[in-house]
């Protein structure tokens, strides 16, 4: 099997619809920080990895397992590739649903070399019992291999080059806890981005794309970002066709005439969002609404609306998680310009 092997993509959720599939994986790398000092923001994940990865170096050895989770497009990718380069290793991509076998896994850790770093991708979706075959192989360098059926069946063992493993995931409740527990070296979370650092990641793209954006355009693409690079590049780039079609550079009203043609709104929600918040406040008079229920009435993926919708939603108080469900702030009222219903009204005070 190429541990390369095309099944890393596709299988990943369709990203959603403002940074939707077409040539995602073309952006991502044109517009990839290839050093560290490009890498912007997260800064407590970098002062945490400088020390890390030094302190490795200093000792000759790999630096210890390492885990980043968080919302699509925030870097965990990237992380992973500057740590690579940083360390002077070669990087091995795989993804969790393109290990299938037991054997799979065997193939690509018996191939590497002292060093190499190991990325699995959606880590959360390797499948048990090739996670109990990584244990070993994290914690020790082990690899335990069961030859033969039956009776006649027997263990062998093999011994591993040093080598460091760099899991991601957008879904870190998924993995189990023995997992979680191996990454030695951390458990980093990324964050959203401030509006600063986006202005910094949307000129820089601007730089590499070649294109003039003025201020007031950087601005706007930015409130519309999401808080994600991924997605601020998405939409500089689609201002840039529409500038380029308009023949003008991108100003605030070329900016704001491509938002409107790509259906995003002036707090960077698209239809999914909005169809989203608008189903909790007519279909569940504003919630506690259980997630199945919400996917079921959206004809959505669970695991869609958790990972794409749910996080910045949460992130800019427009929806809560309780207990009993989601509920819609009254913020989120005020931003689809329903009334806020009475009976809430009451409850608050
Ligand atoms: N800190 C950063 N500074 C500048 N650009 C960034 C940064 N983080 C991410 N980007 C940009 O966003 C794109 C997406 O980042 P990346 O692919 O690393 O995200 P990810 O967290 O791996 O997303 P996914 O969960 O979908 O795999 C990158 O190609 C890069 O262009
Ligand atoms: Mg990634």
């Amino acid at each position: 099997m190429s541990i390369n092997s095309k099944k890393n993509k596709g299988n990943k959720p369709a990203h959603h619809n403002s940074v939707s599939g077409e040539n995602l994986d073309f952006l991502d790398q044109t517009l990839r920080p290839s050093k560290w000092d490009e890498y912007i923001g997260q800064e407590n994940i970098k002062k945490n990895l400088r020390i890390l990865l030094d302190a490795a170096r200093e000792r000759g050895h790999p630096p210890e397992h390492l885990l980043f989770y968080g919302p699509p497009g925030l870097g965990k990718t990237t992380l992973a590739h500057l740590i690579a380069k940083e360390t002077s290793s070669q990087m091995r991509s795989t993804s969790g649903p393109a290990i299938e076998k037991i054997g799979d896994l065997a193939s690509i850790l018996t191939n590497l070399s002292p060093g190499d770093i190991l990325f699995i991708d959606e880590i959360h979706r390797l499948n048990k019992s090739i996670e109990e075959v990584l244990y070993p192989a994290m914690e020790s360098g082990l690899l335990d291999i069961i030859i033969g059926k039956g009776p006649s069946a027997r263990t062998i063992q093999l011994e591993l080059p040093a080598f460091t493993l760099i899991g991601a995931t957008t879904r870190v409740a998924m993995l189990s806890s023995p997992l979680r527990s191996r990454f030695s070296g951390g458990v980093f979370r990324l964050e959203f981005y401030n509006p600063n650092e986006i202005i910094q990641i949307i000129k820089r793209s601007a730089n590499i794309l070649g294109v003039s954006l003025d201020k007031m355009a950087a601005k706007d693409i930015g409130e519309r970002s999401r808080f994600t690079p991924r997605t601020a590049n998405y939409l500089l780039k689609r201002a840039r066709d529409y500038a380029q079609i308009q023949k003008k550079d991108i100003d605030q009203n070329i900016a704001r005439e491509a938002f409107n043609l790509l259906g995003i709104d002036k707090a960077g929600l698209n239809f999914s969002d909005i169809a989203l918040l608008k189903t909790i406040a007519d279909k569940f008079r504003g919630g506690p609404v259980g997630l199945n229920t919400l996917a079921a009435s959206l004809s959505e993926e669970e695991s869609t609306i958790e990972e794409f919708n749910e996080p910045y939603l949460l992130q800019i108080g427009f929806l809560e998680r309780t207990p009993k469900g989601r509920v819609l702030t009254k913020r989120a009222y005020k931003h689809l310009d329903i009334d806020f219903p009475k009976e809430k009204q009451e409850k608050l005070l």
